[in-house]
């Protein structure tokens, strides 16, 4: 978030890749996927196929937010996702780089039922919803996206996590050669993050599979990356491949790399400043840039659905 990209990344690693590939690999894919067992019996439905195309039989989210959301447009062009460059502007520039189909996520640790998912069986498994949320960015930043996804409650319990998992821990895919942010030593690859189990089971937590209604543009984190809107945006992390159930609290990207500045919990929170910046009030990008800033809730406005989860808990040492 603050590492400047050096300047010697070969303009051949930012070609993009010709659009028909992924769709070949996807339709290969799809066949060798198309024995895979649904999950739990559910109904399979028709699944997007790649970022940008629409998700059929989506529902309005009652946890929705009322506010506008941000273009699409500054919402897939303003971004933070280092394997694809550290600039705002460079993820989309490279997204093409980032290929997602075939996909898997493993999901292993302290569960019964340690698993491997393909991208086609959670997109057709679980019903999507669409959900307005704010995102709140720690560099003190804001937008309004309308994400589409699932709770991940809903998929954490059918692995039956056991009594030990007191952590749920999420990794990034690593393919260096694939993704050029990772041949550079800018953060300990692969992006870690990590929730408290409470946390993850939480209602409002979900997994994205897509925004304003069509499956993630691989610059937001395609094909499925995490949402959790009352914390800053580090947290939700990109394209996922593995969710480990764990006892001890994970170690996650961004505090193993500035633990002064980044905390494991970072819960939005206008009374707790950076180090190096306020935290008290965020612009929000469509705004301009010489609108007047916003005042930042506490909780990024979600204080009453996830307080509790903090009690008796001090929010400027647990940071
Ligand atoms: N996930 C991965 N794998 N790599 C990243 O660099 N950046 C995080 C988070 N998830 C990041 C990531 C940060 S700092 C933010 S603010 C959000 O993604 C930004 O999400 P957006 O680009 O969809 O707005």
């Amino acid at each position: 978030m603050l590492i400047k990209r050096p300047s010697d990344i070969p303009a051949s690693e930012i070609t993009p890749k010709a659009v028909y590939l992924r769709r070949r690999e996807f339709l290969q894919a799809a066949a060798l996927a198309g024995v895979g067992a649904a999950i739990g019996g559910a109904a399979l439905r028709a699944a997007p196929v790649a970022a940008g195309e629409a998700i059929p039989d989506l529902r309005p989210s009652p946890l929705s937010t009322d506010a506008p959301p941000t273009s699409r447009d500054d919402i897939t062009s303003y971004n933070n996702f280092y394997e694809l460059g550290t600039e705002k502007y460079d993820p989309k520039a490279n997204a093409e780089q980032l290929r997602t189909r075939p996909w898997q996520v493993v999901v292993d640790g302290e569960c019964e039922a340690p698993g491997t998912l393909g991208i086609e069986d959670i997109l057709s498994g679980f019903p999507q919803e669409e959900r307005i949320y704010r995102l709140r960015c720690v560099e003190a930043w804001a937008m309004v996206v309308p994400w589409v996804g699932f709770p991940l409650g809903d998929l954490l319990a059918r692995f039956k996590p056991t009594s030990q998992a007191k952590y749920v821990a999420f990794e990034t895919i690593y393919d260096p050669e694939m993704l050029p942010g990772q041949r550079r030593r800018v953060l300990d690859w692969p992006y870690r993050e990590g929730l408290r189990m409470d946390e993850a089971m939480h209602p409002l937590t979900i997994l994205a599979t897509g925004l304003y209604g069509e499956s993630l543009p691989n610059q937001n984190g395609a094909p499925l990356r995490l949402v959790v809107p009352w914390k800053y945006g580090f947290k939700s992390i990109k394209s996922i491949v593995r969710i480990s159930f764990t006892e001890r609290q994970p170690p996650t990207a961004w505090s193993s790399m500035q633990p002064s500045e980044y905390g494991f919990y970072a819960n939005v929170n206008p009374e707790v400043d950076h180090p190096r910046w306020s935290q008290k009030s965020h612009r929000m990008i469509g705004d301009g840039l010489f609108a007047k800033k916003r005042p930042t809730l506490k909780f990024n406005g979600y204080g009453d659905q996830v307080a509790p989860l903090y009690a008796g808990m001090d929010l400027a040492r647990q940071y």
